[in-house]
């Protein structure tokens, strides 16, 4: 009888607050998961800061800074990305990628996504040919000639399939069991769910290179390649849209899953955008009508963006009907890390950079990147007339258009 080993690539403000969520669940499924849930963490000192309840004074804690790691085992809270959350005991830190991602069947990749490049690279040789992953990050992998959702090139790059998780899920809400909701998009080829053939009658168990199928995959582009997977050993639970709702779903996380990966991935990236754009007009203390205005705009975008690229498989309606969709573009234009620091950066005429280095704490902005990336993906198409709001809040990042003239450059008629 195995069991699934969850490992979350990420230690960050979600990163860990998914961690928790993990961990409560295998705790309470021991039937389906091993309790212990790694968590990668990028190594790094850390002093325990004087306003946290860990801190006295005659503890060897209190003064030095000590690996992050250590305090995460020794205190159970991550002291610097999610502070005064108790974590179940069952998280256990690691600093090494390759040992926290071995044993792992599932793997859970949370963190800013300029990073999740490099770190596939050094995890390629260590991890289970037959493991399955889920991307909670918000950001999309763009060149100038392509663009990528990131579950699929985390996907194409370990040789597994992965799906995403993203909603209107400020972290430190859901690390305060807040109520919210969530949206899983998980669509791997059939060969999990049917299972290979047990061998019948004495033969040995199927070995992992028996279940290494060369298997047709139909893409988010809706273009079907032949990809070698290999398939998770019968003698695992399947792993099937109940048991990712197992996997995530707490009486306060409510998880609803779906097969529509694209809508949910390009859902949290671009409303990053739209909430930088939102904080921008909230500094020039415009009014919640201008915000809405902003955030009706972005929305219109952000599905207009899925059916032009990803025509195939987009389904709108997740945008408007999804936690992963309008939800989460509302939660982010209200309170969002990417909407505080553009209207902190309006209000004290500094650049956002300023402002996330400043009143972060090494927690990342994924909203002025994607901003570029983005820009430059459209740009290289010669469509980002097509995308006012996308276009010219990137246009407007650079110094290049006014904040003050964003109304009249997004008033444009019949886009959609
Ligand atoms: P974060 O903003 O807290 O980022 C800090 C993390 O980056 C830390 O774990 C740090 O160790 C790590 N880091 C720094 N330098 C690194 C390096 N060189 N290599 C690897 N890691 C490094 O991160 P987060 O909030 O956990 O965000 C992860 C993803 O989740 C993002 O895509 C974000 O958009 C998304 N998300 C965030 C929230 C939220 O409220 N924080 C909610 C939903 C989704
Ligand atoms: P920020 O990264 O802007 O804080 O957005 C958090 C989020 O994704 C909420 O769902
Ligand atoms: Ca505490």
């Amino acid at each position: 009888e195995q069991k699934h080993k969850v490992t979350i690539v990420g230690s960050g403000n979600w990163g860990t607050t998914i961690a928790k969520v993990v961990a409560e669940n295998t705790k309470e499924h021991p039937d389906l998961f091993e309790s212990e849930v790694q968590m990668w963490v990028y190594e790094e000192q850390v002093a325990i800061p004087e306003a946290s309840k860990l801190y006295d004074p005659s503890s060897k804690y209190s003064t030095e800074k000590q690996k992050l790691t250590t305090l995460i085992n020794h205190f159970h809270e991550n002291v610097k990305y999610l502070p005064n959350i108790a974590l179940p005991h069952n998280i256990v830190a690691n600093p090494s990628l390759q040992d926290s991602v071995k044993e792992a069947t599932i793997l859970v990749f949370n963190l800013p996504h300029q990073f999740i490049g490099g770190l596939c690279d050094q995890m390629k040789g260590s991890i289970l040919p037959y493991a399955r992953g889920v991307s909670c990050i918000k950001g999309v992998d763009v060149s100038s000639e392509d663009i990528n959702l990131y579950s699929e090139s985390i996907g194409k790059k370990l040789g597994i399939y992965v799906g995403a998780l993203s909603g209107a899920n400020i972290a430190n809400e859901v690390a305060l069991e807040k109520f919210s909701e969530t949206t899983v998009a998980y669509d791997p080829p059939p060969m999990d769910s049917r299972g290979p053939t047990p061998k019948e009658g004495g033969t040995p168990r199927a070995s992992e290179l028996d279940l290494t199928k060369i298997t047709e995959h139909k893409d988010s582009k809706g273009l079907t390649s032949k990809v070698r997977l290999t398939a998770q050993p019968p003698e695992l639970p399947p792993l099937d849209h109940q048991l990712m709702h197992t996997l995530f779903h707490r009486p306060y996380f409510h998880v609803h899953v779906v097969s529509d990966v694209a809508g949910v991935s390009l859902s949290g990236a671009l409303k990053n955008i739209v909430a930088v754009a939102t904080g921008f007009v909230a500094g020039l203390d415009w009014g919640d009508n201008a915000k809405a205005a902003i955030m009706r705009v972005g929305l219109l975008e952000m599905r207009k963006f899925g059916k032009m690229f990803f025509e195939n498989t987009v389904r709108t309606a997740t945008f408007t009907e999804e936690s992963a969709g309008v939800a989460d573009l509302i939660t982010s234009c209200m309170s969002g890390r990417n909407y505080r620091c553009a209207k902190m950066s309006v209000e004290r005429g500094v650049s956002i950079a300023e402002v996330e280095k400043s009143e972060l704490n090494g927690q990342m902005l994924q909203g002025t990147s994607t901003a570029k990336e983005v820009y430059g993906f459209l740009k290289a198409r010669g469509k980002e007339n097509e995308f006012p709001l996308l276009t010219s809040t990137y246009r407007i990042l650079q110094g290049e258009a006014k904040l003050e003239d964003l109304p009249d450059l997004i008033a444009k008629p019949n886009l959609f």
